[in-house]
């Protein structure tokens, strides 16, 4: 198969392009390397002994994404490119609704016009805003308490409305709970800009000395220990479940909404812990805090995936640690190197 895919030099992009080559499709990849760095394809290419066709293009460039549905013959589309930076979002609404929005209408603009009407988007568990109880089930409300959440809300909207429309687009919908972990071969792994909002990338930079401690945003919560609980995932087993999205594309199931996550929830003191294990390394803390925004518990119900897609998670927080302190150890300045 062909497949499109953007924002493929990305974390969860180059982990999904690596499985697709392994997998003798096709890959092109579309990426504005506003978040990434082209040496994680070069390093995908490496480790899979296969080429991947790449275009530094925006999706905002209308003209040129047009070309590329020109230049090949399309069958489906996997789409990661976007802003992910909550706090970000918050600051420059407007360049997250543009990036985001307005992206992912000139990518359907021209999946329309060239007759290619397959695509698997990346939702986050972020669309269930504060879950009334967990595990949290695809039939859950839905709501969105910051403007990058709000962009994969509309997105998801637009993505439904364009299957009323036209009965004939088979659009996936997958909610992403919290990835993390790397390629076993410590080659590819996530290469946060500046110093990271998200607990794994700032764990293993502490453990690799590039940061002094870790603050800990609350242990008041009504979890095990207090400290927040969340469903992370190994970005490989992610990766495969967006080759099983594809699958299920081709059976025209219409659309359809899954969780992916592994259905356990661990603190913010298991991954601590379960990191110092891994990393051989300690990881000094304070207790700051609660974040704004931030939820007690949030995990998923990832059996709809398991039923419709024959896909389950299957790698455990120690090798998602292992995994993380592998890559970081190996790069501790991610691709710059
Ligand atoms: P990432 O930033 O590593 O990857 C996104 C890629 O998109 C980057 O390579 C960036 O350069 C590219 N990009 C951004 N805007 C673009 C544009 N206009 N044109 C072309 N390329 C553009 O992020 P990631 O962690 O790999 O996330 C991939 C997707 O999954 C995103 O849509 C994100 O919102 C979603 N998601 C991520 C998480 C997470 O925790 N990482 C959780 C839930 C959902
Ligand atoms: C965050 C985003 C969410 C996004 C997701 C994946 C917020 C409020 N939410 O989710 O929209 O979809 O990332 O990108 O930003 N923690 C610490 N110290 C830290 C960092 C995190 O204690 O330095 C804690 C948090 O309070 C939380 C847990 O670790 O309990 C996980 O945090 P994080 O990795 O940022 O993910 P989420 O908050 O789940």
């Amino acid at each position: 198969m062909n497949v499109l895919v953007t924002g493929g030099a990305g974390y969860i992009g180059s982990h999904t392009v690596l499985e697709l080559l392994n997998e003798g499709h096709e890959v092109i990849v579309i990426d504005n390397l506003s978040n990434s760095s082209k040496e994680a394809l070069r390093r995908v290419q490496e480790i899979t002994g296969k080429e991947v066709i790449f275009y530094k293009e925006d999706l905002l460039n209308k003209q040129q994404v047009d070309k590329i549905f020109i230049n090949h013959s399309i069958d489906s589309v996997i789409h990661f490119a976007g802003y992910k930076a909550v706090g970000e979002s918050v600051a420059e609404p407007l360049m997250y609704y543009d990036n985001n929005i307005t992206g992912t209408i000139y990518l359907c603009e021209a999946m329309k016009k060239h007759g290619v009407k397959n695509i698997v988007f990346s939702s986050s568990a972020t669309v269930y805003g504060d879950p009334h109880k967990v595990p949290i089930t695809e039939d859950f409300p839905l709501s969105a308490t910051n403007p990058y959440g709000r962009t994969k809300l509309f997105i998801e909207y637009i993505l439904k409305d364009l299957h009323v429309a036209d009965e004939s687009w088979n659009i996936a919908l997958l909610r992403y709970f919290n990835p993390v972990g790397a390629h076993k071969s410590g080659q590819i792994g996530e290469d946060p800009n500046d110093i990271p909002n998200n607990l794994m990338p700032y764990v293993s930079q502490v453990a690799v000395g590039k940061l002094k401690e870790l603050a800990i945003f609350g242990d008041d919560y009504p979890t095990h220990d207090g400290t927040g609980v969340r469903d992370y995932i190994h970005v490989v087993d992610l990766a495969i479940g967006h080759l099983k999205a594809l699958k299920k594309l081709n059976s025209n199931p219409g659309l359809a909404v899954y969780n992916l996550g592994t259905g356990k929830g661990s603190s913010v003191l298991d991954m601590v812990k379960a990191f110092e294990k891994a990393s051989g390394k300690k990881i000094p803390y304070k207790i700051a805090p609660r974040r704004p925004g931030d939820i007690a518990e949030c995990y998923a119900d990832p059996s709809k995936a398991e039923k419709e897609l024959n896909w389950t998670a299957t790698r455990g927080i120690e090798e998602m640690c292992e995994d993380t302190w592998r890559w970081q150890s190996k790069n501790p300045n991610g691709y710059k190197n």
